[in-house]
Parts: structure tokens; C-alpha cells; sequence
């Protein structure tokens, strides 16, 4: 099947079965929300020529359709939320409302409704065939070492104080021109990070595993060296 195909078709009805998982590499990067992990993970992949996936996206994305759809995310609606869940397509993941404050709050909370979560978890599994042959995928996230791979070949888990997380946070905010008070900015962080450990399916806790980075006193360069040695160490990769 080529990747044009697959765009437009619901994941969960893909022919392709997860044949290629055994043959390619998998390198977890999980950790609270606005440790910086997502731009590690793009930075290993570029250096590594992988493939990579923010799967916070694949939450967002059901949050936008929600929305499009006047599903009201706050009173469970599992149903019909883990339907479209299974229906995203790799096109969902360019939607411009993503990045939007009220996305990622639907986001958090539709994340701790099981029956999304494993809705979630067969696009996940098979992301590395929907473009052109990799050699391996870096996905970013929250249960990508515990839940998603827990045979991950390499499993990062990268962190910060929630002070240091907030900070970030809101200056990226303040970047993008957005009216914005620190103080609410950390009430955000620390109730999404209550939501993501507190969650009955697939809390936020790293894998037995992982290697834990806390990069609260290190800019996103050390933290890419840091985690280059380990690919070099544990994966034997320049
Ligand atoms: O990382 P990002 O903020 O884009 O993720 C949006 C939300 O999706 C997070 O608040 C988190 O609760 C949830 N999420 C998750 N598991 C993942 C990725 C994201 O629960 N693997």
C-alpha cells in the first residue's frame, strides 16, 4: 500500500500489519508536559534519519474533532470519542487548531479515557509504515516506553521542576503574542501533570527502564548530547 493510500484511509482498516515492528528501531522519549521532549525527539530524528511521532498530536486531533463536532469532552463521552479516535488518518495531524490552549486542555482530559487510549494505540504502533521505509521512529509522548513499545530499543525519560516547565511554557506563549500570566500558566502545568499521573490507563511514571534526564538546569543542546550518548552507548549509533 503507498502512503497516499494510507493518508486518506482510517488506520485501523489498513491492510498492512505491524510485520516491520521487529525490524526497525524504536527509541521512546516520555516525560511531562513542556519538559522539551518533543524537540529532543525531532533533534534524534534528524540526526538519526528516523521517522518521528508527537503523539500528543493523535490526542489533540481528537480534540479538534470533538470540537468540530460539539462533543463535550467534559462529561466522558467514550463512545463516541475513542470512535473517532480510531478513525484519525496521518492528515489530522496538520490540523492549525492543534497548538490552540483550548486543544490541549480537551487534549489532557480525553487522554485519560481509556477506551481512547487503546483506540490510539494501533496508529501508534503502526506509524513507521505510513511514509517511506525507515530504519527506525522516535515517538514522543507519555506511555510510549510503558504501554505503546515496552520493547522499546532505547527509552528516554526527560524532565524539569514544574517552575522550570511553567517558565518555558510562558515564554513560548509570550513568543507566539499571546496575553498571558505566568501564574496561570503554572496552575496549567501542574493540573496536567495531577491529570497524567493520577489517570487509571497508562499513567505518566517512566519505565523501569528509562533513562531519566532532568534538564531543569540544562538548555535543549546538553540535553541532546546527553541523549546522544546514550543511542551511542545502548544503540551502538554515530
Ligand atoms: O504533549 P502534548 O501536550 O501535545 O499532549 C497533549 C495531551 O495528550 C497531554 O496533556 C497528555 O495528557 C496527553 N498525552 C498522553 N499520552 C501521550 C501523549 C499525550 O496522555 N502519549
Amino acid at each position: 500500500m503507498n502512503k497516499k493510500n494510507l493518508d486518506q484511509e482510517p488506520v485501523s482498516q489498513a491492510k498492512h500489519q505491524n510485520k516491520q515492528a521487529d525490524e526497525v528501531i524504536v527509541i521512546a522519549v516520555d516525560g511531562p508536559t513542556a519538559a522539551g521532549k518533543g524537540t529532543i525527539a525531532r533533534k534524534l530524528a534528524q540526526h538519526l534519519g528516523f521517522a518521528c511521532l508527537d503523539t500528543g498530536l493523535l490526542y489533540r486531533a481528537v480534540a479538534v474533532k470533538a470540537l468540530e463536532n460539539k462533543i463535550n469532552w467534559e462529561v466522558g463521552q467514550a463512545i463516541s470519542l475513542s470512535t473517532i479516535a480510531r478513525k484519525l488518518t496521518p492528515l489530522d495531524l496538520s490540523h492549525p487548531a492543534l497548538r490552540d490552549e483550548i486543544i490541549g486542555r480537551g487534549a489532557s482530559i480525553i487522554a485519560a479515557i481509556p477506551e481512547v487510549r487503546s483506540a490510539l494505540l494501533d496508529f501508534q504502533r503502526r506509524f513507521h509504515l505510513l511514509g517511506k521505509p525507515v530504519k527506525g521512529v522516535v515517538l514522543d509522548g507519555r506511555d510510549i516506553g510503558t504501554v505503546v513499545y515496552p520493547d522499546a530499543h532505547l527509552k528516554l525519560f526527560i524532565t524539569a521542576s514544574q517552575q522550570v516547565r511553567a517558565e518555558r511554557r510562558y515564554k513560548e506563549l509570550l513568543n507566539r503574542g499571546l496575553p498571558v500570566i505566568y501564574a496561570q500558566v503554572l496552575l496549567d502545568v501542574q493540573e496536567r501533570d495531577n491529570r497524567d499521573q493520577k489517570r487509571s490507563s497508562a499513567p505518566l511514571i517512566p519505565a523501569t527502564d528509562a533513562i531519566i534526564i532532568d534538564s531543569s538546569s540544562l538548555n535543549a543542546d546538553q540535553v541532546l548530547a546527553i541523549a546522544l550518548q546514550h543511542v551511542q552507548k545502548k544503540l551502538g549509533l554515530p
